[in-house]
């Protein structure tokens, strides 16, 4: 199976809000088969579908890539409830190749989604779980980890931002 590109930077389609899926059929279990293995390729620990060109409310995050037994499939996630307690940890973003910092989200949260076959679940999860749902959540509103980071970083990472949305164009 071929793995699918990555869009970068400055790729209007990460700026976009994601449409609600309302098929669960062979096509989107295709979706996310394909979705799993560049998250694998890429050596990343979450992927939302608009990183791969497609604007529909799909996430999958693989926290220990040691571990399959760990990996997850999110459709049409919601965050139900934050915790009121922040930490502020270190990020990076397969679409934000080369610039990385901290970011602070609530510790905990409780997630409702559904499965590839369209059942529902609801979980409670905490720390790095926790911290990968809320950012690929993020990218299916169109929000980037780099939005999120302190004003100070922020204005050291615009030159490198701004390059990387040139770059991105151009593809
Ligand atoms: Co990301």
């Amino acid at each position: 199976m071929r793995s699918l590109r990555i869009r970068i930077y400055g790729d209007d389609i990460l700026r976009a809000e994601s449409a609600e899926v309302e098929k669960f059929d062979g096509e989107l279990g295709e979706l996310i088969e394909k979705m799993v293995e560049t998250m694998i390729v890429e050596d990343g620990v979450g992927l939302a579908a608009p990183q791969v060109g497609v604007s529909r409310r799909i996430a999958v995050v693989n926290p220990d890539p040691q571990n399959p037994d760990t990996l997850l499939t999110l459709v049409n996630p919601r965050i139900r409830s934050c915790s009121d307690e922040t930490d502020c940890v270190e990020e990076g973003c397969l679409s934000v190749p080369g610039i990385r910092g901290r970011v602070e989200r609530p510790i905990a949260i409780e997630v409702e989604y559904q499965d590839r076959h369209g059942g529902r679940h609801c979980v409670k999860v905490v720390g790095l779980v926790s911290r990968i749902m809320q950012h690929e959540v993020d990218h299916l509103d169109g929000v980037l980890f780099v939005d999120r980071l302190s004003f100070g970083r922020k204005t050291l990472v615009k030159g490198r931002l701004r390059d990387l949305a040139r770059k991105g164009k151009r593809e």
